[in-house]
């Protein structure tokens, strides 16, 4: 139930495939992958090509989350570069429908996203075809950034809508994740966590990873 993706961002990207593999290692439920274009957001990343690269060094699930403007151009690349789930930004040039439905054909699970000024009650229409929604809880494009504790509505809205509508959609935040402030986003109803600068700028990555997710589970509402 409670999932903790750390996220690529934050690694030595001079040894992108040993950090995968040991990632999986320290206990890692997912890898988050930010993808930016430069155009959706002002700063560049890496594409499919590199996610392929990194592909064969861990089992691990690939969890790519596109920060880029026309995302539905893009589906395929990333669904053959072995991505598992893959989130676009409901904010992006792409008509939603269709890149869901690209995405569920090429044999990946969709999420969809939202940045902080967008509201939650936007993402309600797709609920039913998503496996996972992404709050946003900083403005995206860079790690390292403060949690924003005013999103936290918003996660509680959409858990409210998918338990009302008996829905299995994974929630999650993303953006100043830490052991201070994952308790307030798994109380809100939030179930996955990615978590960049805390996990890979931690002295024992695995010791914070398990801490997370003690914390996540510790809070997360029952029901
Ligand atoms: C920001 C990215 C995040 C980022 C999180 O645009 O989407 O995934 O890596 O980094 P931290 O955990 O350091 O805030
Ligand atoms: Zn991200």
């Amino acid at each position: 139930m409670i999932k903790i993706s750390p996220s690529l961002l934050a690694s030595d990207f001079s040894r992108l495939g040993e950090e995968t593999e040991r990632m999986e290692k320290c206990g890692a439920d997912m890898l988050h992958l930010d993808v930016m274009d430069g155009r959706f957001v002002p700063n560049i990343t890496f594409g499919a090509p590199v996610i392929n690269a990194i592909r064969n060094k861990a089992d691990i699930i690939f969890d790519a989350h596109l920060m880029i403007d026309e995302p539905l151009e893009y589906i395929e690349d990333f669904a053959e570069a072995g991505a598992d789930i893959i989130t676009f930004h409901l904010e992006s040039s792409s008509p939603a429908d269709e890149t869901i439905k690209k995405i569920i054909s090429c044999g990946c699970r969709a999420g969809m996203s939202i940045r902080p000024a967008t509201g939650a009650e936007e993402l309600f229409p797709y609920l039913d075809k998503l496996s996972m929604v992404l709050v946003m809880t900083v403005e995206p494009g860079f790690g390292g950034q403060p949690f924003m504790a005013d999103m936290m509505p918003k996660v509680t809205a959409l858990r409210n809508e998918i338990n009302r509508r008996n829905l299995d959609v994974d929630i999650q935040v993303d953006g100043g994740i830490n052991d201070k402030t994952v308790s307030a986003a798994a109380s809100a109803g939030a179930n996955v966590f990615v978590a960049g600068s805390a996990v890979f700028g931690a002295e024992d990555a695995e010791y914070e990873i398990n801490l997370l997710r003690y914390l996540a589970e510790k809070n997360y509402p029952q029901k």
